[in-house]
């Protein structure tokens, strides 16, 4: 019945054999089936957005230079990628080979070449636009600060040298807990400086979280700040360190460093240093630290299906590439623009997208340090006017909040200034596409939806906006020289169009992670354990449409997008299980408005359901996971059930969880059901 119902009701899959149910496969369906509604409302939407003439003839990249760079990465992968190397970085040492792929899929991009990411970003603008603003500053209660290239690079220099001064230096580990700023990125390129490797992590997560990441990394040093201002409340990072580092945890750091953004916090006498008090009284000059093209920049934790996050490890000369010649074809870069994108440092969209892509190209940027709504839903619009923003690019989820207030908050604020805008981390729905192509960019201003990863260092399927036409909810075509293809669970190519299948990339990319920090056999099992060592399996599912165009479904692994932040239901799953209350949970994403997915938890309490009910357990576990892993996992509902459905083999049946979540009809058998009077439990 199970092959039958999606034969027929999802048409956007062909089974392959009876009998041949593998899990993964599976799995792609159920999360088809769950967002059956959206991809449906996708797949409807085929209109077509060509660019305007005045848009073409000003592009940076036309369809006659696209088609040049797609011809030559065509007819020589490698050395297309050399050509970009050579044209776009500067290096202290040309490397020697382009692509060393003997040991894959450990490949190594540009073995023998020496080079600075800071450098790249810094040093080599100051001779023609050292007095250019390469940062404006917005606090959160609308202070403006601007640091020019050359300030930037004084203060990246003073920090290098203030950490060279803690004995820090090529290939330790620094982690970095900061707010929202300019801080984040002189960090950021102070490490990559003097050639350590930097760790962000994100405000948002919990002590525990960063301590898991502290000890994964065996960080040093970790450089923090007393505490954040955002949307007018104090958000406190320096509290979550002290906790992190308390009763012996995190052993291996020495030192942390604080940066005051605020009113100050409580100090560790031999352990902690203020940023005021150390950095501004360093020399302005800091010799860079030349390293190998596949010495490691930084590491960024990721969550994936199974067990504790991944540290997704990025090398300096590829990774740097693919942020640089990613943002020249994408976001059509000109002399003059002024870029915003609103990501967070503790990201990988603010790493390739505020603290490297932008400083590489040598252009002006806006960052932020507070909220969408604060203090009003008009504040993006306000800042994009005030500071004439030309490329604007954020997430799905903050367009479709703004566009619940109204079209008057945008209408209030000259946009005119704008002329291409972006989005990434989840699938755009059309409605939300439609409002910000029309109310945002006034009908003129191209989208580029930007499809890839934490992994994949930089964009892979996006439109080069001068060069195509573009459609409401499609990421298009891959980059030139990402090779990408859509297969079937045994890797055969699909090939009829409107079928799904798993998104993989099929030769090496400069810009992929190098591998996992410390477990090299997770990298190899992870992305390249399923097809053999040149096919790198993305963990998402898409298709193709008539036109060719990429179209991705989501993803079909145990990986939730809220808000577009990545969490494993794993990781949900093991917070919940080490309350002492809790005997068992199983957590599922189900479809929400505005943050695309929202975490729906189904829990098994010790003792009387009815008590724990009764008592209120399902807010306080809301809490308790948040105060686990960090606000962003908060859940947002907690069922208390007297049992989870299994199989006889005793497999959580998460598909059957998913389509209770979201309200659907069940087509599932649930004979199998040990105690099928919990159907009514679980449907809250
Ligand atoms: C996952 C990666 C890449 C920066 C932010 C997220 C989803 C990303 C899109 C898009 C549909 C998207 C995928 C992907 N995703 N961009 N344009 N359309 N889905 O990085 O945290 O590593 O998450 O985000 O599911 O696998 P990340």
């Amino acid at each position: 019945p199970l092959l039958d119902y999606y034969g027929a009701q999802s048409k956007l899959f062909t089974m392959p054999g009876v009998g041949h149910v593998l899990t993964i496969f599976n799995q792609l369906c159920a999360e088809l089936d769950a967002r059956k509604h959206d991809i449906q409302s996708v797949m409807h939407e085929t209109r077509r957005f060509a660019p305007s003439e005045a848009f073409v003839v000003a592009a940076a990249v036309d369809a006659e230079r696209l088609q040049a760079l797609h011809r030559h990465a065509a007819e020589d992968h490698v050395g297309f990628w050399a050509a970009q190397a050579r044209t776009h970085l500067t290096w202290q040492r040309m490397f020697d080979h382009a692509l060393d792929d003997s040991r894959a899929p450990h490949y190594q991009w540009f073995s023998g070449g020496l080079i600075n990411a800071s450098y790249n970003c810094l040093d080599r603008h100051l001779d023609t636009r050292g007095e250019q603003v390469a940062i404006t500053f917005e606090t959160d209660d609308a202070q403006v600060i601007r640091y020019t290239y050359a300030e930037l690079h004084r203060q990246v220099c003073q920090l290098g040298n203030a950490l060279r001064s803690l004995g820090i230096g090529k290939g330790d580990r620094v982690v970095l807990y900061l707010p929202m700023g300019p801080q984040a990125v002189i960090a950021m390129q102070a490490c990559a400086r003097i050639g350590a490797v930097h760790s962000a992590v994100f405000g948002g997560f919990s002590a525990d979280s960063l301590k898991d990441r502290i000890e994964d990394a065996g960080a040093r040093l970790v450089i923090t700040a007393d505490a954040a201002p955002r949307g007018g409340k104090r958000v406190d990072l320096k509290g979550a360190v002290d906790k992190a580092l308390s009763n012996g945890g995190c052993a291996s750091v020495e030192r942390v460093l604080v940066y005051q953004r605020m009113d100050g916090c409580p100090m560790h006498p031999q352990r902690d240093l203020r940023w005021q008090d150390l950095v501004p009284s360093q020399p302005t000059h800091c010799e860079p630290e030349w390293v190998d093209a596949g010495h490691p920049l930084f590491l960024l934790y990721t969550s994936g299906s199974t067990g504790k996050p991944k540290g997704v490890q990025h090398s300096t000369g590829g990774y740097l590439l693919g942020a640089t010649v990613t943002m020249q074809w994408v976001f059509d870069l000109k002399p003059g623009d002024v870029f915003w994108c609103t990501a967070d440092v503790g990201w990988i969209t603010g790493h390739s997208y505020v603290a490297y892509g932008p400083l590489a190209n040598g252009i002006e940027q806006v960052m932020f340090e507070g909220v969408p709504t604060y203090p009003d839903g008009e504040r993006f619009w306000r800042m994009i006017a005030a500071h004439k923003v030309s490329i604007f690019y954020t997430a799905p989820t903050a367009i479709r909040a703004l566009m619940r207030l109204g079209d008057e908050l945008p209408a209030r604020h000259d946009l005119s200034s704008l002329r291409l805008l972006g989005t990434v981390g989840e699938p755009i729905n059309p409605e939300a596409w439609l409002w910000y192509h029309r109310v945002i960019g006034g009908g003129r201003c191209p989208i580029v939806d930007t499809w890839w990863q934490t992994e994949t260092g930089a964009m892979m399927i996006a439109p080069v906006p001068g060069a195509m036409p573009i459609k409401p909810g499609s990421c298009t075509r891959p980059l030139p020289g990402i090779c990408i293809d859509i297969v079937d669970e045994d890797g055969v190519p699909v090939t009829q169009i409107g079928r799904g299948g798993l998104l993989v990339v099929t030769k090496p990319w400069p810009s992929m992670l190098s591998t996992i920090w410390g477990n090299d056999a997770r990298y190899a099992e992870t992305y390249f354990g399923r097809f053999g060592n040149s096919v790198y399996v993305a963990g998402d599912g898409a298709q193709r449409d008539e036109d060719g165009d990429v179209w991705i479904l989501g993803r079909i692994d145990d990986v939730l997008n809220v808000s577009g932040h990545r969490l494993g239901t794993m990781e949900v799953e093991s917070a919940l299980a080490a309350h002492p209350r809790v005997a068992e949970a199983a957590v599922v994403g189900r479809p929400h408005d505005i943050k695309g997915e929202a975490i729906l938890a189904f829990v098994v309490v010790r003792g009387e359901r009815e008590h724990a009910i009764a008592s209120g357990l399902q807010r306080e576990l809301c809490g308790w996971v948040a105060e686990q892993l960090g606000a962003i996992a908060r859940p947002d509902e907690v069922r208390l059930v007297d049992g989870l459905p299994k199989t006889r083999s005793g497999k959580i049946m998460r598909r059957l969880l998913r389509s209770i979540g979201a309200g659907q009809h069940l087509t599932q058998d649930t004979s199998t059901l040990e105690n099928p009077a919990i159907l009514d439990q679980l449907r809250g």
